[in-house]
């Protein structure tokens, strides 16, 4: 039987919400990952360090015994983020980045930034103390078309801010286009970005041929073959800018098999084992490694993890549903079959 022995694995983009799905979410995050940074797009959203906090201590709790795992907190970016709180951010070892969404771009993103311009003070607290941010990178203008958001923000927003910062450290959160990759490839390296198993493994397709399936409908959206094959290329390719970041995102199953479906995949049920499949596919296991343990944490700067995961080639079907009673969630490749299984 084949193995593959790596370092554990962080993960750099995880929502784990709050409550009774934060209960029933947790243990499949925390038993793969020995940090993940968490989004802060809870109703309402965490824009200060004591909500990051108390965020945490909530996060904490819900995380069975017997697992050690690292909550790395981030603030959600608004117009009304004051530059001390950003020095707050920097001086704290339990809060990392900064998040921005531009508003009404994805789930709970309401509170988001409405003019990416007017925020340039912020972006420069966040540059002068060195705090990442974190970037949801589409445009929200109703007139563009939803597989050109991501492509029109780079050329809209993130030119301009990557030419008046030059210092600041962004994270391209969940890149889905060859732009996107492109984008990254050509900046510093200050400019780094996390890419999802869904949008390795999947083209629209999967989510919109024969039959619309909404549990492939996340934001951004998945799109067509050529920008997969560009990810799958970045992801696999050794390149310290890319890392992984799964984007989990649980929603109530009804909520997504809903005539308005909510945006988001759930995948953390089998996060690197669905990372694995994409690596195999390419030939590139060998790769995995450097993707997922240690391109993110010399981003952030934090030290690597020294503990290691074994991951086994033993096939194991996927249950058609998480949590128990009226929470059930409905993750990726819900009753289909994966090749690789975390010991
Ligand atoms: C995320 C969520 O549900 O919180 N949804 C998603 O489709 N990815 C928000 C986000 O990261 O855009
Ligand atoms: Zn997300």
């Amino acid at each position: 039987m084949k193995t593959l022995t790596i370092i554990q694995p962080d993960d750099w983009h995880v929502h784990v919400r709050s409550g009774a799905i934060l209960k029933a979410v947790i243990a499949h995050t925390a038993r793969q990952f020995a940090r993940a940074i968490i989004m802060p797009n809870l109703k309402p959203p965490i824009t200060t360090m004591e909500q990051a906090l108390a965020y945490r201590d909530e996060i904490l709790q819900a995380v069975p015994a017997g697992l050690n795992f690292t909550p790395l907190m981030t603030l959600y970016l608004t117009a009304a983020t004051t530059p001390e709180e950003i020095k707050r951010v920097a001086d704290s070892e339990y809060v990392h980045a900064f998040k921005l969404y531009p508003a009404g771009a994805t789930t709970n993103s309401d509170a988001g930034v409405a003019n990416v311009k007017a925020i340039y003070p912020l972006l420069e607290a966040l540059e002068k103390h060195d705090v990442p941010l974190l970037l949801h990178g589409e445009v929200t203008d109703a007139e563009c078309d939803i597989f050109d958001r991501e492509k029109v923000f780079i050329e809209t927003y993130l030119v301009d801010v990557v030419k008046n910062f030059p210092n600041l450290r962004i994270v391209f959160e969940h890149a889905t286009t060859q732009e996107a990759v492109e984008f990254v490839q050509a900046s510093s390296n200050k400019i780094a970005a996390t890419i999802t198993p869904q949008h390795l493994l999947f083209n629209r397709n999967a989510m919109l041929a024969g039959s619309i399936r909404p549990h492939y409908y996340c934001l951004p959206i998945i799109k067509r073959e050529k920008h997969r094959v560009a990810l799958v290329e970045a992801a696999t390719s050794g390149n310290a800018k890319f890392f992984l970041g799964t984007d989990s995102a649980p929603h109530l199953s009804h909520l997504k098999e809903n005539s308005c479906g909510c945006a988001g995949c759930y995948s953390a049920h089998a996060a690197i084992e669905l990372y694995a499949e994409a690596f195999e596919t390419e030939n590139a296991l060998d790769k995995l490694e450097s993707f997922a343990s240690f391109n993110g944490p010399d981003f952030y700067r934090l030290p690597r993890n020294t503990t290691t995961i074994i991951l086994k080639q033993e096939p194991w079907q996927v249950p058609a549903t998480y949590g128990t009673g009226d929470l059930s969630i409905t993750p990726l490749k819900a009753n289909e079959m994966l090749r690789w299984k975390i010991q």
